[in-house]
């Protein structure tokens, strides 16, 4: 018999393991086994849903959107911080304090000013019962159900205190840039910045939404904390005992010295941090200083904000570059006058379609201001200074080999028609199919690439594997043994190859190497592929490939014109005639629970997506890349892609999280249609 006493416990030990996995970072169970506690919470709550409390941990996410943020108006203003940007201010900031103290020495804490979004909880009785933005600081916006999706953020503290806590939601670098891949791969355009996008993030009127970005949170300030410590040290101290996240970076410091070293020290480790910072805050420790200090109108007086030097600098554009990738697109890219941002030096940044190219209006000499979003991509901010040359133009024909360009219609990106007989896509090609992921040709890079097709030696991906060590060692930089070393590179290759990543490798269009699984299990062999495609006319292989698994009419479509396409046929024979024809690997479907059913896996998730799909395969599951009416489950990690999700809607299927995978794969009550 399970009282609800045991379910309070259950939900109290669940929070417990949340508190450790997110706000210190050491779990002390397994995933799976925290799957399955919340599961036995899921059906309790199931089974007596009047027992469920507002803090268990399966009520983080509202279940519908809200259509207005309602406003909150605080008593106790959340100030901003009043800025230095060099040694002296900050001088000139100590000796204020001092004078303001009548000369008693002030104790500081110096930490990470973290470039988020201000957030302020109101905890009563140990529960949280308001999240709230910063607004205007006087009045902000309700957005408590926002906030409850955000891990950090304690939906009840370890004791039944009253409490008003301020900090800052915030993107981690690494989640920025996967949320950015994502939505590179789903062709939409990126976010400019974490800080930006965990704003826009909290401002979602949808919580389900705001559930799918990766925030975290670091609080930072007690409203009134002088009623429950004595320092600063000391609140967070208390803060971190309630369960709530701190910051670990607090470097004291009592005199200008040490104050100086420790803004110093921080100028080398701050790109360590996980997340951006914009700055250093420097705050007088002792609540009672504080006292004596006191505020101004908008700022306090016993703390400021140290700037580092900014990340966005200007320089000037020397050349637009046009680039022709693999698959025939034409991109712009600014060639740079090379300058240091945020620790490297950059010389192009990608300006990635024609209509940027048009926005900016740029043109050979202009002055340019450069940021690198989310520290790692260089972007054009804008022009600062326009040179009198002529503004740059989308090319009507391809630079490499002057075939006119066309528009895909209704998209924004230029290609070259003239696919593999393009001088450019034919090298991009050879690198991506010698490339990580596809045949791992060790040593095979873009310079020996250009080399060999400038020598005539290779013509198309076929080619490399008539390579021999004396025909390479005539070419310049190939001593004798790197020579042997690429022949036993590409000997390997093809020995390693089975006709999944062959097919893959041979860079079709919406062909990756999960599509590529399904049609390498049909055909076997790249030879009986073609066969197959000779066999029939167009619509019927069409047709028998949007059968497979995770195969739509677009793969399909594409999958057919390379079959019959002039070249690319050309390519396959030469590379059958070099006995490149691998056999696919039979898979035996394993019998399990997921037998019969194919599941799409998405989003960034909480263990590496291979691990996932082999864990649905050895369930008995199948993986399909895409959704279509044929797909079962959706498994949606953080930052789902709307295209998927749109698709899963139009096919009716059941999307779902890890936890509820974690289900499946045991074989239990699915709690999903
Ligand atoms: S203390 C009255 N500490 O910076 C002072 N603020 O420009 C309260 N911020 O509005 C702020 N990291 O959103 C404090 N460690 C930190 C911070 C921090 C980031 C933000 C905060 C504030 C803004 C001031």
């Amino acid at each position: 018999m399970t009282t609800r006493a045991d379910y309070l416990a259950l939900a109290e030990e669940l929070a417990e393991h949340d508190r450790r996995y997110y706000v210190d970072a050491a779990p002390t169970i397994s995933d799976v086994e925290y799957d399955r506690l919340l599961v036995r919470l899921r059906g309790l709550e199931a089974a007596h849903p009047d027992w469920i409390v507002e803090w268990s941990p399966t009520r983080r996410v509202a279940p519908a959107p809200v259509s207005s943020f309602p406003k909150v108006v605080r008593d106790t203003p959340m100030l901003s911080l009043d800025n230095t940007y060099d040694e002296d201010e900050l001088r000139a900031f100590h000796d204020r304090v001092i004078k303001g103290l009548d000369g008693e020495a002030p104790g500081y804490v110096v930490e990470p000013k973290i470039d988020g979004f201000g957030i302020e909880l109101t905890y009563k009785g140990g529960l949280l019962v308001l999240g709230a933005t910063r607004g205007d600081g006087t009045i902000g916006e309700d957005v408590t159900a926002n906030l409850r999706t955000v891990h950090g953020v304690a939906l009840r503290l370890r004791e039944p205190v009253d409490l008003i806590v301020r900090g800052e939601v915030y993107i981690t670098k690494a989640d920025f840039a996967a949320i950015n891949a994502a939505r590179a791969a789903a062709g939409e355009e990126p976010f400019k910045n974490p800080r930006n996008t965990a704003a826009g993030s909290i401002k979602q009127l949808d919580p389900r939404e705001v559930a799918r970005r990766p925030m975290k949170t670091i609080l930072y300030e007690i409203v009134g904390g002088e009623r429950l410590a004595k320092g600063h040290l000391d609140a967070l101290a208390l803060l971190h005992r309630l369960g709530l996240p701190v910051s670990e970076h607090n470097t004291q410091a009592s005199d200008w010295d040490a104050l100086r070293a420790a803004v110093e020290d921080w100028r080398d480790r701050r790109d360590a941090l996980p997340y951006e910072v914009d700055g250093l805050v420097i705050k007088v420790d002792s609540f009672d200083q504080r006292a004596a200090l006191g505020v101004t109108s908008k700022f306090p007086r016993w703390a400021i904000a140290y700037k580092f030097p900014a990340r966005q600098v200007t320089t000037t554009v020397k050349e637009l570059e046009i680039n022709v990738g693999r698959t025939g697109a034409i991109t712009p890219v600014a060639i740079l006058e090379p300058v240091e941002v945020s620790g490297t030096t950059v010389s192009r940044v990608s300006l990635h379609n024609w209509d940027q190219v048009a926005r900016l209006d740029l043109g050979d000499g202009d002055r340019v201001l450069i940021e690198k979003a989310g520290e790692i991509i260089p972007q054009v901010l804008g022009v600062t200074e326009r040179a009198a040359t002529p503004r740059w133009t989308a090319p009507a024909s391809c630079p490499s080999c002057d075939s006119p360009l066309e528009r895909e219609d209704g998209k924004v990106v230029l290609v070259c028609p003239n696919r593999l007989a393009c001088p450019a896509q034919r090298h991009a090609a050879i690198e991506f199919f010698a490339g990580r992921g596809q045949m791992n040709i060790d040593g095979l890079g873009e310079k020996i690439i250009a080399q060999l097709l400038e020598a005539g030696m290779v013509q198309d991906v076929a080619d490399l594997f008539d390579l021999t060590a004396d025909g390479l060692a005539g070419l310049e930089r190939f001593g004798e043994t790197s020579a042997r070393n690429l022949v036993a590179a590409i000997a390997r290759a093809k020995e390693a190859a089975t006709f999944s990543r062959l097919l893959a490798a041979l860079g079709i269009a919406h062909v990756g190497g999960v599509v590529a699984r399904p049609i390498a299990q049909r055909f076997g062999r790249l030879s009986a592929l073609v066969a197959a495609a000779d066999a029939q006319d167009g619509e019927a292989f069409v047709a028998s490939l949007c059968e497979l698994d995770g195969v739509g009419e677009v793969i399909a479509r594409a999958v057919d014109r390379f079959c019959r396409d002039e070249h690319a046929r050309a390519i396959v024979a030469k590379l059958i005639a070099r006995d490149v024809d691998p056999e696919e690997p039979r898979v035996e479907v394993a019998d399990g629970p997921l037998t019969g059913k194919t599941l799409v896996v998405t989003g960034t998730l909480s263990r590496p997506r291979a691990e996932v799909q082999a864990a649905i395969e050895a369930a008995g599951g199948k993986i399909a890349g895409s959704v279509s009416k044929k797909t079962h489950y959706l498994v949606a990690g953080a930052d789902v892609g709307k295209t998927k999700l749109e698709a899963a809607a139009k096919h009716g299927v059941a999307v779902i999280d890890e936890v509820a995978l974690a289900v499946l794969i045991r074989g239990e009550a699915p709690g999903v249609p």
